[in-house]
């Protein structure tokens, strides 16, 4: 399958320095060994120093105010700087969002910029609908903003946790649930932080459980020990689930099992960074059987 560039699809890459993200303090006891900085999806490399603001998107995106600590819905990241949203989302009437809300479904859980998911809606030749989660409102909001300006009906951004509000979401939605993906996601490196990565096993058996049969999961982490986390948890559920490369010869694997393609032919922002960086993207995809094996 061909990769196309955003740029090409008319989807404008946004400059690294327009991202809203705000650069971590920098770590007051830096470890001897140089080791690779995972950067936030747009973060520039530190050239500034450490502590300088990036400027704030400008144009697309309304500013909002400050969350309100008060409102039990949501928290600012005291270290990111963004509105998070903690409690479960309204299920939308999804009639109103979609054109044919009984279409097949895809969910991208941490859709981030949404580029990605709006190359598909606009470009996939199967009528699908998209659905983008996302915990970072401001994304959202400009997420919202190109939807509109390209008249899309097949594509819903919702500013929600998926941790808590998945389940709600998809259990909801008239049609079948086909394809999940899960691309990037943030690696909370330290291992108390753990518990923070957002694919969880409640995550994993709700997917399991309103996915479709033959529906699919695609997973995806340019950081090895976030996709073997993530993997592991798909890998011990053989009885639901195969891996992709079992079923269909034209999905090709390295010797470790990861996929040498990415099968969606597109590539999601986090992925251009990472790849343009030099790294591996290890990737994965799991169909879901048309049967419980037994045993
Ligand atoms: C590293 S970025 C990757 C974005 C995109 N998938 C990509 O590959 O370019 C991870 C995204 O997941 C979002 N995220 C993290 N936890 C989330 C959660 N519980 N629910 C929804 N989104 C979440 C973050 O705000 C961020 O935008």
């Amino acid at each position: 399958m061909v990769l196309r560039r955003p740029s090409q699809v008319g989807l404008r890459l946004l400059p690294p320095s327009q991202h809203p993200d705000v650069p971590p303090m920098p770590n007051p006891n830096p470890p001897q060994k140089p080791r690779r900085r995972w950067r936030r999806c747009g973060e520039e490399p530190r050239r500034g120093g450490f502590g300088v603001r990036r400027p704030q998107p400008q144009g697309l995106v309304r500013r909002q105010s400050s969350g309100s600590r008060a409102d039990p819905a949501t928290c600012e990241s005291p270290q990111l700087g963004f509105l998070r949203v903690q409690a479960p989302v309204q299920v939308p009437e999804w009639k109103a969002v979609f054109q044919d809300s009984t279409l097949p479904l895809m969910v991208d859980i941490g859709c981030g910029s949404g580029r990605f998911l709006i190359w598909l809606a606009k470009n996939s030749p199967e009528p699908r609908n998209y659905l983008g989660l996302e915990i970072r409102q401001k994304l959202v909001q400009r997420s919202d903003f190109w939807v509109y300006e390209l008249g899309l009906r097949n594509i819903y951004f919702m500013f929600a946790n998926a941790s808590v509000s998945f389940e709600q979401l998809v259990s909801s939605y008239p049609g079948p649930l086909t394809l999940v993906s899960i691309l990037c996601p943030d690696p909370h490196f330290k291992k108390r932080h753990h518990k923070r990565r957002v694919l969880q096993k409640p995550l994993v058996d709700s997917i399991s459980k309103n996915l479709c049969t033959e529906g699919q999961v695609f997973l995806q982490s340019d950081v090895l020990e976030v996709a073997l986390d993530m993997r592991n948890q798909f890998d011990v559920r053989l009885d639901e689930f195969e891996h992709i490369d079992t079923i269909d010869p034209n999905f090709l694997c390295d010797t470790q099992g990861w996929l040498l393609h990415n099968p969606m032919g597109i590539r999601t922002e986090r992925e251009i960074h990472a790849e343009l960086e030099g790294e591996k993207i290890f990737r994965r995809m799991y169909q879901k059987r048309n049967h419980h094996l037994s045993g």
